[in-house]
C-alpha cells in the first residue's frame, strides 16, 4: 500500500467486476487508536442528538430507551481531528482511484453497535436512501476500529447485484418511525446463496457502490463493534425516467422531528 495508491490493478479490477472489494489495511494501526479514542468520545456525548445527527439506526429512537444501532451522522463535525487521520487521507486517494479524479471523500456516519444486544444491520442498496432524482455515483468504504468477523458483524455481499437498479425498500419492520431501511420480503427472498462475508483486521476496508447489496449481521460477540464509514462520490446523472422512493416519502423519524427542531432554533 502506498499513500498514493493505495489500491493495486487487480483490487480495482475485481471492484468493477463484482461490485465490492475488501482491503486489510486502509491506514495503520497507530491511527486506527486515534480513531478510536475519538469514536468511543464522540458515542459517550451522543454528540449530534439535538441536530438529528445521532439517533437509532433500527429502532424509534425514544429518549430514555437504550438504542439497538446507534448513529452518528458527520461524525467530523463533532470532530474535526477525524481530518488529519491517515484514514481520510488514504481512503481519499482510494476513491480517486475507483472513481477517478474528481471523487471527494468525507466521513459519512459512525455505525456503534453493542455488545450482545447490537442488532443487524438488514439487507439494503444505500442509494435506497438517496434521492430517486439522480443515478448516483457513490461508494461507500466501511472501516472497523477492531477486528470484524461474522460474530460481530461484518460486512456480507452479493457480488454483481451492484448491476440492478435500486428494488423496492421498506423501513425497518416496515415501520415508517424507524430510520434503517430493509429489502422487502419478496425482494429479501430473491437473495439466494451467492453470499460473501468480509472479515477485517481492524483498519481494513470494504468498499462497494451504492446499488450494492449489503448486510450485516448482529453483534453476538462480548466486545462493542464499532465501524466508521466514509463515503465517496463524483458527479451522477439525471435519472431519465424519474423515479420516487415511496418507503423515503413515508418517513417520519423522531430523528426527523429533532433536526426540524434544531433548524427552527436558528
Ligand atoms: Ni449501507
Amino acid at each position: 500500500m502506498t499513500a498514493e495508491k493505495p489500491l493495486t490493478d487487480e483490487q480495482i479490477a475485481f471492484f468493477q467486476q463484482e461490485g465490492y472489494l475488501a482491503i486489510d489495511a486502509l491506514t495503520t494501526p497507530e491511527d486506527v487508536a486515534e480513531l478510536r479514542v475519538i469514536y468511543d468520545r464522540i458515542f459517550e456525548q451522543r454528540a449530534g442528538r439535538d441536530e438529528g445527527n445521532q439517533f437509532d439506526l433500527a429502532g424509534t429512537d425514544e429518549e430514555g430507551r437504550k438504542a439497538a444501532l446507534p448513529q452518528i451522522l458527520n461524525p467530523a463535525k463533532y470532530a474535526p481531528e477525524l481530518l488529519e487521520s491517515v484514514l481520510i487521507r488514504n481512503a481519499t486517494a482510494a476513491a480517486k482511484q475507483l472513481l477517478g479524479d474528481e471523487a471527494v471523500c468525507r466521513f459519512a456516519h459512525a455505525i456503534y453497535k453493542p455488545p450482545r444486544t447490537g442488532a443487524e444491520t438488514p439487507w439494503h442498496q444505500d442509494a435506497a436512501y438517496w434521492s430517486p432524482e439522480w443515478i448516483h455515483k457513490s461508494i461507500s468504504i466501511w472501516v472497523p476500529l477492531q477486528p470484524a468477523t461474522p460474530e460481530n458483524g461484518c460486512m456480507e455481499f452479493v457480488p454483481g447485484s451492484q448491476r440492478q437498479d435500486v428494488v423496492p425498500h421498506q423501513s425497518i419492520n416496515n415501520d415508517p418511525r424507524v430510520h434503517g431501511l430493509e429489502l422487502t420480503p419478496e425482494e429479501l427472498a430473491k437473495l439466494g446463496e451467492n453470499i460473501v462475508a468480509c472479515p477485517l483486521p481492524p483498519g481494513g476496508a470494504t468498499f462497494h457502490g451504492g446499488y450494492m447489496l449489503h448486510h450485516a449481521g448482529a453483534n453476538r460477540s462480548d466486545i462493542p463493534r464499532r465501524a466508521l464509514i466514509l463515503s465517496a462520490g463524483a458527479p451522477g446523472e439525471k435519472r431519465n425516467p424519474p423515479r420516487r422512493f415511496p418507503w423515503m416519502e413515508e418517513k417520519k423519524t423522531a430523528r426527523m422531528e429533532r433536526a426540524a427542531a434544531a433548524a427552527d432554533d436558528t
